[in-house]
């Protein structure tokens, strides 16, 4: 793939911010949330580069009760470069990164009516021999705009052996 894929580094903040807000789909969070990710959660997110422009992200971070499960609070890749698997190569090095062995679920949130996440977590769950459960989490009482729907994902369990076999 012509695409490179590692942790962020603090001056990929201001890129990641654009592409969430250039996807037209993800809520766009503050700028310094995303410094967040590059920094406090940097261990468990990633960039996908391309030239050294970053093109994607995913910022994620272990769920403080259960630190076996790696929760992804967003996932956005550019619209130039939707298709291109690097979706599904960021969700994967995740799982794959040397620090990240000890995780066995990776989890989100997903509107039921968003068909591209959706699919990309159903082909993860695919990719690693495993199963994705989906329940509803946060309805439209939770949300200001009082029309957002939330399911809840799971992809897993991932088992070590399978990701020896996937790298
Ligand atoms: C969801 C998103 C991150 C996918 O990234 P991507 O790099 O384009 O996805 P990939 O190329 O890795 O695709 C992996 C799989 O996802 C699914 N998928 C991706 N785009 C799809 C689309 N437009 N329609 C249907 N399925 C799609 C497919 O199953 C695909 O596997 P396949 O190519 O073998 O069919 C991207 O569409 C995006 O940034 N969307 C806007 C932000 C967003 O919705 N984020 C998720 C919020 S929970």
């Amino acid at each position: 793939m012509q695409y490179t894929i590692k942790m962020p580094r603090i001056e990929d903040g201001k890129a990641m911010w654009a592409i969430a807000r250039d996807t037209n789909v993800l809520d766009t969070n503050s700028p310094y949330a995303y410094l967040l990710a590059c920094t406090h959660f940097k261990a468990t997110s990633a960039v996908a580069l391309k030239d050294g422009e970053v093109v994607g992200f995913t910022m994620a971070y272990t769920l403080p009760d259960s630190p076996e499960r790696l929760f992804v609070w967003q996932i956005g890749v550019h619209p130039a470069h939707h298709g291109n698997g690097i979706g599904l190569s960021m969700l994967i090095h995740l799982v794959t990164r040397e620090n990240c062995s000890h995780i066995t679920h990776l989890d989100a949130t997903i509107s039921p009516e968003n068909t591209p996440s959706n699919n990309l977590f159903k082909k993860l769950a695919t990719v690693l021999d495993t199963i994705i459960s989906n329940e509803p989490y946060f309805n439209q009482h939770h949300f200001p705009s009082g029309n957002q729907i939330e399911h809840y994902i799971s992809v897993g369990p991932i088992k070590n052996k399978t990701k020896e076999e996937i790298i």
